[in-house]
């Protein structure tokens, strides 16, 4: 294993008589490492639940450092990129290692928006089959993994070229899965990509132009969404990344990889957060209820009500992406939606929570979700579609954590151990459904 610093003592473990030596791994950036992988052959496991203090990986993509609330992709502050890079470029960064140049750019950007790169007509009909009350995250899942029977590009999970043309593909794809899968929900007709458009853009009149029609969009919104992708592109070894580096390891496809860190995305404690936001502020402005009623509430062990939008495993102080995206909602809202009054309800809780001594004892700060789903309403966005546009962001950071996690020489099959706490060896008896009546 790499040890930046050079060699340091290794730790020693000592249990029941037994002394063992933990050799120290340094990273460039965050907590020092103790390898304890030869813990096995002395009969001992270890119980981190959550994974919270396991390094399962090296990784040089993205490093979080949760006590600054800093993110920085292969080594830029995230507040840099966001605001003066495209989003294809941020993503070409975090697969390759560096920005392109400007003919790297071109390249990438004629790849990925290459207007041959359309999706086979089977995909079209797999959205005419997705009923209107299908959540778009599932025909996202779907969608994606559906592409490895019309391309087997993503299928040789060790085939560098070969995953990055389905990355490519994958991307290419993204904003088109994203207008179909609201074009769904709404029961409308289906865009058609504008190739000629940015990423963003073409996002947009995807989902918002009527087909046919010369319609494009604002290019504040258009810039807005570029600085959303940017800033949800990559977030290190998340519940979402972590399922797709699992996946990875035993072997499996790109395609199904993608697809199924989509649905860890999903869940509401992770990605999901951003619909749950808005879910849990327009309870606040329906109830009529003081903030204080919710705060107590989301204070209540007994009562599973959580402040949605608040708290993180690793930032401590305050999410980097938060502060950006805050700054975001503030222009955007009061340009495209002054009447809606969720962001200041926002706004309160968030003041009012961040006073409180049980989320400031506990560390807890609003996070990526707390204001992205204001803005995407504010664009017009129904609340089940800001899921899938963090899929659309994210897709970026899985393409190079797949490529990253399958060239590594230190791959290995995922396979946590557990703790087991079920009876002991005991024989089926006999006679058991008498011995139950
Ligand atoms: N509201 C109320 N209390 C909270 C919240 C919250 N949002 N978040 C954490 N806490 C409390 C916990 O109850 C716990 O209290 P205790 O020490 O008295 O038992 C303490 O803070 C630590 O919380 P954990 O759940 O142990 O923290 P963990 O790192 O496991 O979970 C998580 C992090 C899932 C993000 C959590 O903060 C949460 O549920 N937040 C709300 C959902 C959310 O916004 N998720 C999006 C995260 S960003 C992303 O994934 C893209």
């Amino acid at each position: 294993m790499p040890n930046p610093e050079g060699a340091t003592a290794p730790a020693t473990l000592t249990y029941e008589g037994t002394t063992l030596e933990l050799p120290v791994v340094r990273p460039t950036l965050g907590r020092t490492a103790l390898d304890i992988s030869a813990i096995g052959l002395k009969g001992l496991s270890v119980l981190d639940p959550g994974y919270a203090d396991t390094a399962a990986y090296q990784s040089a993509i993205t490093f979080v450092d949760g006590e600054e609330g800093r993110l920085y992709y292969r080594g830029y502050p995230v507040e840099q990129l966001a605001t003066s890079t495209s989003f294809l470029d941020v993503a070409y960064l975090l697969i390759n290692g560096e920005l392109p140049t400007a003919q790297a750019a071109d390249e990438f950007t004629g790849r990925v928006r290459d207007p041959k790169m359309v999706l086979h007509v089977g995909i079209e009909r797999l959205f005419d089959a997705f009923p209107q009350s299908m959540h778009p995250m599932a025909m996202l899942a779907i969608a994606t993994e559906a592409l490895s029977a019309y391309a087997d590009d993503g299928a040789k999970p060790d085939s560098p070229a070969g995953v990055q043309q389905a990355g490519v593909r994958l991307l290419s794809a993204m904003p088109i899965f994203t207008g179909y899968a609201l074009s769904t929900v709404r029961g409308l007709p289906r865009g058609k990509s504008n190739r000629s458009l940015d990423y963003a853009e073409d996002l947009l009149q995807l989902c918002f132009a009527i087909p046919g029609s010369d319609h494009l969009p604002d290019n504040v919104t258009a810039r807005a969404l570029n600085t959303l992708l940017v800033l949800h592109a990559d977030h290190e070894l998340n519940c979402s990344t972590a399922t797709l580096r699992m996946v990875a390891s035993s072997g499996a496809g790109f395609y199904a990889g993608v697809s199924a860190a989509i649905n860890a995305l999903w869940g509401p404690l992770h990605g999901g957060a951003n619909q749950e936001v808005i879910k849990m502020l327009q309870e606040i402005k329906e109830s009529g209820r003081p903030l204080s009623y919710f705060i107590d509430k989301a204070k209540d062990k007994n009562d599973p009500f959580r402040l949605m939008g608040f708290g993180h495993r690793v930032y401590k102080t305050t999410d980097a992406r938060a502060k950006v995206i805050r700054n975001i909602a503030l222009d955007l809202v009061e340009k495209l939606a002054p009447q809606d009054p969720l962001l200041d309800i926002a706004l309160d809780l968030e003041e009012v929570a961040l006073a409180d001594e049980y989320f400031i004892s506990r560390r807890l700060y609003p996070n990526v979700d707390f204001y992205s789903g204001v803005i995407y309403r504010a664009i017009g966005f129904p609340d089940e579609m800001f899921t899938p546009l963090f899929v659309a962001g994210r897709t970026a950071g899985w393409v190079a954590h797949w490529l990253e996690m399958t060239s590594s020489s230190a791959k290995r099959i995922g396979r946590p151990t557990q703790i087991y706490t079920g009876p002991t060896e005991r024989p089926v008896p006999k006679n058991r459904h008498e011995a139950a009546s």
